[in-house]
């Protein structure tokens, strides 16, 4: 926002937070983020607070903290939009817009005006857009600078003057082009949910081909290349592998079924438990693989992983498919040493039970096994013929089906790729 030309206060509840980023230093690594700090943080139109007092000068008040998964069941947390909804609203001024980013349950934003309205000021009457959130970690910037479509959720006497406001805060993005729907609040909330519910089904769709491919002995990688060619179906996010985890997709579509439930329309969301089934049963599976290939039993065997983050270009570890399965592969007797570009200080943090190594090859020292689980660059760029000389048995399973099998296998290495047939 502020490279967008605005004067922005960011508001956390999180004082280490709020000191990092207040120094310039951004929490998580995210590509270009630092260069970016660097340059926007001496104009000063970028401030960090803990005071939510220092929102009253805004025109426009973004919500964008987390709604995790409920703990001991599978709806959306929606406590800490509600929390920062009561904070924020003394603090209103009138003609203020406060506008929905967190991803929420359908139904959630008239609840939030509500509870807006509620708690601002004698006189002041509480604006509220839901403008849904699409950015992808790892390509968080440019989603942001120049997203693919904006939504505004409006309601109320005041919708027209609330979309030209949403409208002069995008101005650049959208006088660049960037498509925007103007809808109703449901319609918003909906927008989110339905597009993470479609894309967790692609993953688990070619995740589902993997396993008949499997059985089969077909190419799952081929399969993928050859229907992505139909234009009506598309190569994005035909990816067979070890399935999706983050602090999104898992989440949320558990959160949608859970919602739809409320609303007496969980039949029509039954399909995503399977989504959800398939995407979780890869783990096990790999782990499976994983104890075939060390000729029966992970007990005593050392296992290198590469990968911590739930996916490349990111250092966020929330349910992370890499470290799931690692960690698993450590319960069944193996030592496991860990290796991840950006993610390794969050790992340790989470799981100070697995072995960490600085860099790919001190990771695989000796190992009996190499498990390939985020698809980083880095290590789409390993010399397998360097790295052959370093463990005890040059055996690998690429969860990611993201290296190339001719090269691994021409340097010695049995490779074996879920979904491939095996050579
Ligand atoms: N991470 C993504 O890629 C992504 C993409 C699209 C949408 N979303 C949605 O955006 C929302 C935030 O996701 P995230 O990954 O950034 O979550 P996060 O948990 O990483 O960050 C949330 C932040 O909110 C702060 N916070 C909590 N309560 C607060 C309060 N009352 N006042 C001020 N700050 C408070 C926390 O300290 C934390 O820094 C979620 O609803 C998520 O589903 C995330």
């Amino acid at each position: 926002m502020a490279e967008l030309g605005h004067t922005v206060i960011a508001i956390d509840t999180s004082t280490a937070k709020v000191a990092s980023l207040s120094r310039g230093e951004p929490p998580m690594f995210e590509p270009g983020l630092d260069e970016l700090m660097a340059k926007v943080m001496p104009t000063g139109r970028l401030r960090f607070t803990t005071d939510y007092a220092q929102a009253r000068a805004a025109d426009v008040h973004f919500i964008c903290v987390g709604t995790p998964q409920l703990r001991g069941g599978n709806a959306a947390d929606t406590s800490y939009v509600f929390a920062a909804a009561q904070s924020l609203a003394p603090h209103l001024r009138d003609g203020a817009l406060v506008v929905g980013k967190s991803t929420v349950p359908v139904g959630t934003a008239g609840r939030v005006r509500a509870c807006l309205q509620t708690g601002a000021p004698e006189g002041v009457h509480a604006h509220l857009a839901w403008n849904p959130e699409f950015l992808r970690e790892g390509f968080a910037i440019q989603d942001t600078l120049a997203p693919n479509r904006f939504v505004y959720g409006v309601d109320g006497p005041a919708a027209a003057a609330d979309v030209a406001l949403l409208d002069e805060v995008y101005a650049g993005p959208l006088a660049a082009g960037t498509p925007r729907i103007v809808t109703d609040y449901p319609t918003a909330e909906l927008v989110k949910g339905a597009a993470n519910a479609f894309l967790a089904t692609k993953i688990s769709f070619i995740n589902a081909m993997a396993e008949v491919c499997e059985a089969a002995g077909a190419d799952v990688v081929q399969l993928a290349d050859a229907l992505g060619h139909d234009d009506r179906i598309g190569r994005k996010f035909l990816n067979a592998g070890i399935g999706f985890g983050g602090g999104c997709l898992p989440k949320d579509i558990r959160a949608f079924m859970a919602r739809a439930g409320e609303l007496g329309a969980e039949q029509a969301l039954t399909f995503l438990r399977e989504v959800d089934a398939i995407n979780l049963g890869r783990r096990p599976k790999t782990v499976a693989l994983a104890r075939e290939q060390c000729g029966g039993t992970l007990v005593g065997k050392r296992v290198a992983v590469l990968g911590a983050a739930f996916k490349p270009d990111s250092d966020d570890i929330r349910d992370s498919p890499a470290l799931d399965v690692a960690e698993s592969v450590r319960r069944a007797g193996a030592f496991v040493t860990v290796h991840d570009p950006k993610a390794m200080e969050a790992a340790e943090h989470v799981h100070p039970d697995l072995d960490y190594a600085g860099t790919v090859e001190a990771a695989c020292v000796d190992a009996d096994l190499v498990l390939h689980l985020t698809e980083w660059k880095q290590f789409r760029e390993i010399d397998p013929v360097k790295l052959a000389t370093v463990v005890a048995h040059p055996r690998i399973i690429d969860g990611r089906n993201a290296l190339d099998p001719v090269l691994w296998r021409e340097a010695g290495w049995a490779y074996r790729a879920l979904g491939r047939p095996t050579i």
